[in-house]
């Protein structure tokens, strides 16, 4: 089994005298003031949850961009600081983009363009000029952050995501040749067709044809990014070595599904602190005798919220004699709220959680609460141990990690994940119920099937759940994409 002490030997016997350098849009960390002081948060997100505990483990350089005007405070001269703040492990540097360099690079080409072009959910992709000229500027930012950290030595650099899929070609046109590259897409990619639409479609594959290593969530992805290369530029495919070769250069593009570090959390969601927390949110939420749904999601289209609201909705009018006997918790990260779409959509969220708990309510019960305010993360674990279930909805998701965590938490053995066919995640966690979130119907039978299991029947698919994402933990993803890239003789394939 992968864990924490293997990942750092590995790292430090095989990787010699090569630096780590991750580089993404999202920091893991952002400073916040809070009263007069300043604080760490971390951050949102899939690719914090993962790539953090490799970062502390490895001691490497994250490149992330500063979002909070305090991020700007704490950091040294090379805009670096060391975290996390009670046992600090890895360097932080951050780029401070300016505000039409975020909305350009961020808002723009990567959440108005390349987010919707690559999930089916349905909402339309925009592409400017502007925003493209942004997008290729912060691109080049990154690029000459990552150079400053490597100077003259030997790096491997890790890139992460649909942000940043111009670096490593640009980092190919500096004069070191020492660099391996990576690039880790967390998303789904899209079918040729659909990646068709994108203006700038060559150019972009051409980035990410720089790298030596392309990783995605599943295999189903890779076949369509090959697909896309075949319809777009010259180049050699071979499948079955998984290799693209373009300009002569050769790209590894092989699936890796993203994990969590299942023991740590297990760990923490098992102690004291947590129990407490447990007791004083059964009082704050009143849920003393009654069941409790739980859901965590970024506020994103992709999400499927409101699907998850009016399957509790029509859940209520198919089984009234669970009216005050359970509750629907659902928290809400706010997320990209520049974009038009995110607005419509908290919107959207608020209207239908007024609506559907008017409709139901009764006394001083509602079947709904939700909040979107910052909820921290020791209270996120008691939520996820005081769910009788847990619902992801996803419309469309290259893995999602909530059902990840859920399953890490539950070393009761008691739950139940309500998971969406549409997610990476289905793939491994097929003891999950799996839901269909466009069907309201089949969507409410399954929170009643959920709600009336068995506890040994529970048992059975949580013990299996549990030892998929234990054995298929974080270190283990980080190992095998370590190992691919730097051709060691561990590589467990
Ligand atoms: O998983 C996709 C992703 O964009 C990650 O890169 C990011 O950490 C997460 O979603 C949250 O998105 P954002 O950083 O835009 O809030």
């Amino acid at each position: 089994m992968w864990d924490k002490t293997q990942l750092k030997e590995t790292i430090q016997t095989q990787m010699g005298d090569y630096k780590l350098i991750i580089a993404s849009n999202r920091q893991p960390y952002s400073h916040i003031k809070k009263g007069s002081e300043i604080i760490c948060q971390r951050q949102p997100g899939g690719l914090v949850t993962a790539l953090t505990p490799v970062m502390e483990t490895v001691n490497g350089t994250w490149i992330g961009t500063g979002t909070s005007p305090y991020d700007k405070e704490v950091v040294d001269s090379d805009n670096k600081i060391q975290l996390p703040p009670d046992n600090p492990s890895f360097s932080l540097k951050r780029i401070f983009l300016s505000k039409q360099e975020m909305d350009g690079f961020y808002y723009g080409y990567s959440n108005e363009g390349m987010w919707p072009l690559s999930h089916i959910a349905y909402e339309r992709p925009t592409f400017t000029a502007e925003d493209w000229e942004y997008y290729q500027k912060v691109n080049k930012r990154y690029a000459e952050a990552i150079l400053e950290e490597v100077g003259k030595e030997k790096a491997f650099v890790w890139i992460q995501d649909f942000h940043l899929m111009l670096v490593a070609k640009y980092l190919r046109e500096s004069d070191n040749p020492n660099i391996i590259t990576s690039l880790f897409w967390h998303i789904p990619w899209p079918n040729p067709e659909v990646f068709g639409i994108c203006p700038q479609k060559n150019e972009l594959l051409e980035g990410l044809l720089a790298h030596d290593l392309l990783g995605f969530q599943v295999k189903s992805h890779c076949d369509n990014f090959f697909q896309s290369v075949e319809s777009s530029l010259e180049s050699r495919i071979d499948r079955e070595q998984n290799v693209v070769t373009h300009t002569k250069r050769e790209t590894i593009v092989k699936p890796f599904p993203i994990s969590i570090d299942f023991e740590q959390i297990s760990k923490e969601a098992e102690s004291k602190d947590i129990e407490e927390r447990m007791e004083q949110l059964r009082e704050e939420y009143n849920l003393k005798g009654k069941k409790v749904i739980f859901g965590i999601d970024r506020i994103d289209y992709t999400k499927g919220i409101p699907d998850k609201l009016r399957a509790i909705d029509r859940f209520i009018e198919k089984r009234p004699e669970y009216r005050e006997k359970f509750v629907f918790i659902q928290l809400g990260q706010v997320s990209r709220i520049q974009v038009p779409r995110y607005k419509a959509l908290n919107d959207e969220i608020n209207s239908l959680v007024v609506d559907i708990n008017w409709k139901h309510s009764q006394g001083s019960w509602a079947p709904i609460v939700f909040t979107s305010e910052y909820v921290q993360y020791q209270d996120i674990l008691a939520l996820y141990r005081l769910a009788d279930i847990c619902i992801v909805s996803s419309l469309h998701d290259g893995m999602n990690l909530v059902a990840k965590e859920y399953v890490a938490t539950r070393s009761d053995l008691d739950g139940v994940l309500l998971l969406s066919q549409f997610t990476g995640a289905a793939r491994e966690l097929s003891d999950a119920i799996i839901i269909n979130p466009y069907d309201p119907e089949s969507f409410a039978g399954a929170i009643a099937q959920g709600l009336a299991m068995l506890p040994e029947e529970k048992e059975k698919r949580m013990k299996k759940m549990r030892d998929i994402v234990e054995n298929n933990n974080i270190y283990r993803w980080a190992g095998r994409v370590l190992s691919k890239l730097l051709n060691l003789e561990f590589d467990e394939e």
